[in-house]
């Protein structure tokens, strides 16, 4: 299974996907390419660390469309099978969707469909939520938005920051995208 992992910032979901490839934990699968909207997403390094090549697709005022056909073509150049979507920042076109039918993934920080878009953990919080966590779904056209491959709980503890809740989803994200692209090599998901 070839993987693409597209980012914008830290990367930290992305090193927890090439990790996890890295040390055979996903099975018969390479992280042929990360790509970046932002050149100077801290990720890029880390990918580069491990060996991992990185590109930097810049919007550059470009149309949205305009922008993701480079993207798919990348992609596509390197063979790339599955595209997973690991803190990236832009909403996909139509026709990217369509380019890779069931075959993009996207990690987001809330149980979706509760709160969706940005600043999900503090959304959480704002509404009093005991309870959150993270959802690995497969992509369609709307934002946060596609079948849920899996979710992982997390507490909301009294008194928590967004920092705090945040620091303890993420850790669980990191299982949960591995645990997903398990399922999908497996062809469980
Ligand atoms: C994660 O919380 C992810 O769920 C959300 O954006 C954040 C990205 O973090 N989509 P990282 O870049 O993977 O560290």
């Amino acid at each position: 299974m070839k993987i693409g992992i597209l980012i914008s910032g830290r990367g930290s979901n992305m090193v927890a996907i090439a990790d996890a490839v890295a040390n055979g934990e996903i099975p018969l699968s390479e992280v042929a390419v990360v790509i970046s909207d932002k050149a100077d997403a801290a990720g890029l390094v880390k990918a580069a660390e491990r060996g991992v090549e990185t590109v930097v697709i810049e919007r550059n005022g470009r149309k949205r469309a305009e922008h993701d056909a480079e993207i798919i073509s990348e992609l596509n150049k390197r063979g790339v099978e599955l595209v997973c979507l690991a803190g990236y920042m832009r909403l996909l076109s139509p026709d990217f969707v369509r380019a890779f039918p069931n075959r993009i993934v996207n990690i987001h920080p809330s149980l979706l469909p509760a709160f969706p878009g940005l600043d999900a953990q503090r959304q959480a919080l704002e509404a009093g939520a005991k309870v959150s966590g993270c959802t690995v779904h497969y992509v369609d056209e709307l934002l946060d938005h596609g079948p849920t491959i899996l979710q992982r709980e997390v507490e909301v503890r009294d008194g928590d920051t967004v920092e705090e809740l945040s620091a303890r989803i993420l850790n669980e994200e990191h299982a949960a995208y591995v645990e997903a692209l398990k399922m999908i090599a497996a062809g469980e998901a």
